[in-house]
């Protein structure tokens, strides 16, 4: 078993995520967070916060408008570019021969390979060059990839192709079988099932604000417009619909950081302590019509980003960008455990955006290879100014104190100074570093990151696929008898700080004495703590909270009822020892200082 299907096993089990929707079918990647997923996702997004607000006097907060007007997204670039690409497809029944179509021969880098040579290619490059060769903008379904695995099988990020020749020739995959993105204008003439060109398509969420249902005037408008003979074409027809439309379009915001371009004016007047630099954090749901749903809540249409944008002085931004790059990578050391499975990558240069300068993304190594969890961005002026023309308003900084010093100077001497390099130190328009990370991906990289199987004396069992080269553990192995699940999450990240269990869960007075313990924790630290009152053996009831990353357990026994002193158990190291009830409130308040 895979570590991923390992993890969302043990997600949907004890309750930290769930398919949205399932009873009426379920939603394709929708998910809702259970108990124990709330609870996480709440603890990552409020460390970040810590870590970006409370503890640094240069960042305030803000939480802005889900919806937004076409203005807003006109004026980043989103609305003309923020695209993916689609080809139109007549899903034929043609069958693609593997062994005969030049299509399927895979490439690394430029080296051709027939599907049935024996040698190893990467998943990626393989399923580039699916994409381009048999159908731009194709993604291969999970069907067509299962056939394709008759004649290859993953390893980890690899793809290795069988030895046996004859496997190429057996794979058959449908046209079908290939997830064509949008289905659109049809040549019936065509024997091609791929018809176009691959053609951008946009990613935001359009909605209408609007009582009138908007098909209801799509179809008047274009009833109306085929009556008209100077309106009866499809491209005039579309204009008028766009046009009626217009007034009450809205998007749902693709990111959450154009709410912090349109408020910097607002924010440095409410707060005008705010000096250069400075920066606005926001964590909030984004929608992205995302094509390709992949790996549960890694890439979803439905998610959640936490984004600083922080304002600099021109001169201030290469530093800046450095800066935050090293204050990041050092919040992502600090809560995951294996930092070799984490990393910075730069862009390359054709990777940037126009308007930026330098870009990384930080990356975690998930079961399926090198992901990324962050991007840190350079961006330039690009937002402030391109908001600025499209306004009309100056969304500029003024050194106060630079300008006063040259106003008392101009009055002592009677001089006006009209240097233009002194003058733009004075007030400039400021630029920006960015730092944007998905809530729910951190999440799903942080708790596979925490997640470890191991045997019954405590040794870490790899999942196949992983660990030293010798070691091949198989797929049984994970789940045979003893194997067990510890989360080894940080304990200020851990959903449950502390499982409090009565040795008898049907004893009252252990139960009260539980209860106590437990109302004191509440009240005095404001911890999600659990009682455990399952009828079942203390040593299974510790399994079940080291498999949610509870760091602690206190078993009440019936000594306890005399000298009030309880059993506290250690996650991480198992060790067990006997404190004071009272004690316990402390040794948790200490073991979640930061
Ligand atoms: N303001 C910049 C921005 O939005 P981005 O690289 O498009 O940059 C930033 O997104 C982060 O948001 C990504 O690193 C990723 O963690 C998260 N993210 C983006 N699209 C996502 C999706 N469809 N599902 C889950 N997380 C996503």
């Amino acid at each position: 078993m895979s570590a991923m299907r390992h993890l969302l096993d043990l997600c949907k089990r004890r309750g930290f995520l769930f398919q949205s929707a399932e009873i009426h079918g379920g939603l394709r990647g929708a998910y809702d967070y259970g108990p124990l997923g709330v609870e996480l996702k709440r603890n990552v997004s409020q460390e970040w916060w810590n870590s970006m607000v409370y503890q640094r006097s240069d960042v305030v907060g803000i939480d802005t408008a889900i919806i937004t007007p076409p203005a807003v997204l006109k004026t980043s670039g989103h609305v003309d570019q923020f695209t993916d690409e689609m080809v139109d497809s007549r899903l034929s029944k043609e069958r693609f021969r593997p062994d005969k179509a030049p299509a399927l021969k895979l490439i690394e880098q430029d080296k051709i390979l027939p599907i049935s040579a024996p040698d190893k290619v990467t998943a990626k490059a393989w399923e580039h060059d699916i994409r381009t060769q048999f159908a731009k903008g194709a993604l291969i379904t999970r069907k067509g990839k299962e056939i394709l695995l008759q004649v290859a099988r993953m390893e980890k990020d690899k793809i290795v192709l069988k030895k046996d020749s004859a496997a190429g020739a057996a794979a058959t995959i449908e046209p079908t079988d290939l997830h064509i993105p949008y289905h659109g204008y049809v040549d019936p003439n065509s024997n091609s099932p791929f018809l176009t060109e691959s053609r951008p398509f946009n990613l935001m969420f359009k909605t209408y604000l609007d009582p009138i249902d908007p098909i209801d005037k799509v179809i008047t408008t274009t009833l109306d417009a085929q009556k008209n003979p100077s309106t009866s074409d499809l491209t005039s027809t579309r204009q008028l619909v766009d046009k009626t439309l217009h007034p009450s379009l809205t998007y749902l915001r693709p990111e959450t950081a154009q709410g912090v371009f349109i408020n910097y004016a607002t924010v440095q007047r409410s707060h005008p302590h705010l000096k250069i630099p400075f920066g606005i954090a926001q964590i909030g749901k984004s929608f992205r019509n995302e094509i390709r749903l992949e790996h549960a809540i890694f890439r979803t249409p439905e998610f959640e980003q936490m984004e600083l944008e922080f304002f600099v002085a021109p001169w201030q931004a290469e530093e800046q960008f450095v800066a935050w790059r090293k204050f990041r990578m050092d919040w992502w050391r600090y809560y995951g455990r294996n930092h070799d499975r984490i990393r910075e990558r730069a862009h390359a240069q054709d990777e940037l955006a126009h308007y930026s300068s330098g870009c990384v993304d930080v990356e975690y190594l998930f079961p399926w290879g090198w992901g990324e969890v962050e991007g840190i961005a350079n961006r330039g002026d690009f937002d402030l100014s391109k908001h600025s023309e499209a306004t009309g308003i100056k969304l500029q900084y003024t050194d106060a104190i630079l300008m006063q010093e040259r106003q008392a100077r101009e009055k002592a001497t009677g001089v006006k100074e009209t240097s233009v390099e002194a003058l733009a130190r004075e007030r400039f328009t400021p630029h920006v570093v960015e730092s944007s990370c998905g809530l729910n991906r951190a999440m799903l990289a942080l708790m596979l990151d925490a997640m470890e199987v191991v045997d019954e004396q405590g040794k870490v069992i790899p999942f196949p696929g992983e660990g030293d080269n010798n070691t091949t553990t198989s797929e049984n192995a994970i789940v045979s008898k003893g194997v067990r699940t510890i989360m080894r999450l940080h304990p200020r990240l851990a959903p449950v700080k502390v499982g409090i269990m009565p040795l008898i869960s049907n004893n009252k007075d252990l139960v009260e004495l539980c209860t106590g313990i437990s109302q004191s924790l509440r009240q005095e630290l404001q911890v999600n703590v659990s009682l455990e009152t399952q009828s079942t053996t203390i040593g299974k009831r510790y399994y079940r909270m080291d498999e949610i990353g509870t760091p602690w357990c206190v078993t009440v026994d019936f000594e306890s009822l005399q000298d009030r002193m309880v059993t506290i158990r250690e996650r991480d190291t198992g060790e067990q020892r006997r404190v004071s009830a009272e004690e316990v409130v402390e040794i948790v308040r200490d073991g979640l200082r930061l």
